[in-house]
């Protein structure tokens, strides 16, 4: 044979091919977007997708704004979409935003932390309140329950939407009729999320911080399809290639320092019996 190494050189890159073709099938096709600005005219475009779309916009301590997209906002043909809106959001807030499609919630992705930065007071800022409210614990830790409770003014059944920024998104079912939910946290320690609630009449709930999930022993919740942020980049925008410098140096930089465990790492406490409260309740 001339070239005896082909067959296990073919064969590792079939292995490639076919586990880059089973990663692209999580993949979010992902979104770009303008700077943020408070009362700016705010534009996001996608590539990829099918219709229909949805975009979410969760303020942190804020209302989520739903924007389901009509289809006049994708060209099936050149397979792009845009959407521009007035980001009625007061600057300096937090906020993450998920883009889907028909594949379902979060299909593309959900941005870092973006802050809306200065614009001009030429509309009305989000200042409504919620239409229910809800509560729910301050702390979140890997693999063990995690409650929200206090919604009972709430036209159940609820919807609760898990957002990771920069992660997969997922989304919650707390039963019908019920006071409080435990959500066994299947989320990786260090991995941010921030949960909005709404419910059957698609009545407002409000936004949670954005929560660090706090370390446990406990592994068993996790797996391969767990969600985390440390997955695809699902967003750009045109200074993305300065951010994932950052995060690629930072991540060199703390993947040398942090392989610590506790109690000889210090970090967030463990357990917290605080609980926080959304915005809207009295
Ligand atoms: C907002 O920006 C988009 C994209 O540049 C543009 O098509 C649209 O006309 C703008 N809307 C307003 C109200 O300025
Ligand atoms: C939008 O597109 C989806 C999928 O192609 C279709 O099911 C739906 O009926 C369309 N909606 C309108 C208002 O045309
Ligand atoms: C802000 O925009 C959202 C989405 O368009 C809208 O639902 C909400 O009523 C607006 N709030 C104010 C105070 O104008
Ligand atoms: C929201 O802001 C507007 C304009 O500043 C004000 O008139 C209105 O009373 C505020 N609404 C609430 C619920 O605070
Ligand atoms: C991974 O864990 C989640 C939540 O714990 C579970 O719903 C899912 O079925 C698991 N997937 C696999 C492939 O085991
Ligand atoms: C979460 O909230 C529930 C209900 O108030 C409480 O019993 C529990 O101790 C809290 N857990 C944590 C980790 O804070």
């Amino acid at each position: 044979m001339m070239f005896p190494g082909l067959s296990i050189v073919s064969s590792i890159l079939l292995v490639i091919l076919v586990a880059a073709a089973r990663f692209s099938s999580a993949v979010p096709f992902g979104f770009s977007y303008n700077p943020p600005k408070q009362c700016g005219n705010f534009t996001v475009t996608w590539n990829g997708g099918s219709p229909p779309f949805e975009l979410l916009i969760t303020p942190r301590l804020g209302l989520p704004q739903i924007f389901s997209l009509p289809n006049g906002t994708f060209d099936s043909r050149s397979n792009e979409g845009s959407f521009s809106t007035t980001l009625n959001i007061s600057s300096q807030t937090i906020f993450l935003m998920t883009l889907s499609d028909s594949a379902g919630f979060g299909s593309g992705g959900t941005t870092a932390q973006l802050t809306v930065g200065s614009g001009d007071s030429s509309c009305t800022t989000d200042n409504r309140s919620a239409d229910f409210s809800f509560q729910y614990n301050a702390t979140v830790q890997q693999c063990k329950d995690f409650f929200l409770y206090n919604y009972g003014n709430a036209v159940q059944p609820l919807t609760v939407y898990g957002l990771i920024p920069q992660g997969s998104s997922f989304v919650l079912h707390p039963p019908d009729g019920s006071s409080s939910y435990a959500w066994d946290a299947a989320i990786a320690a260090g991995t941010n999320v921030m949960f909005t609630m709404v419910d059957s009449k698609q009545r407002l709930g409000g936004t949670t911080d954005i929560i660090p999930v706090g370390y446990s022993t406990d592994t068993s919740c996790l797996n391969s399809t767990s969600p985390t942020s440390t997955g695809h980049p699902a967003l750009t925008n045109r200074y993305a290639w300065t951010w994932w410098l950052l995060k690629w140096s930072s991540y060199r930089w703390r993947s040398r320092g942090r392989d610590c465990r506790p109690p000889s790492c210090t970090g967030p406490p463990l357990l917290h019996r605080k609980t926080a409260q959304a915005p809207g309740v009295a």
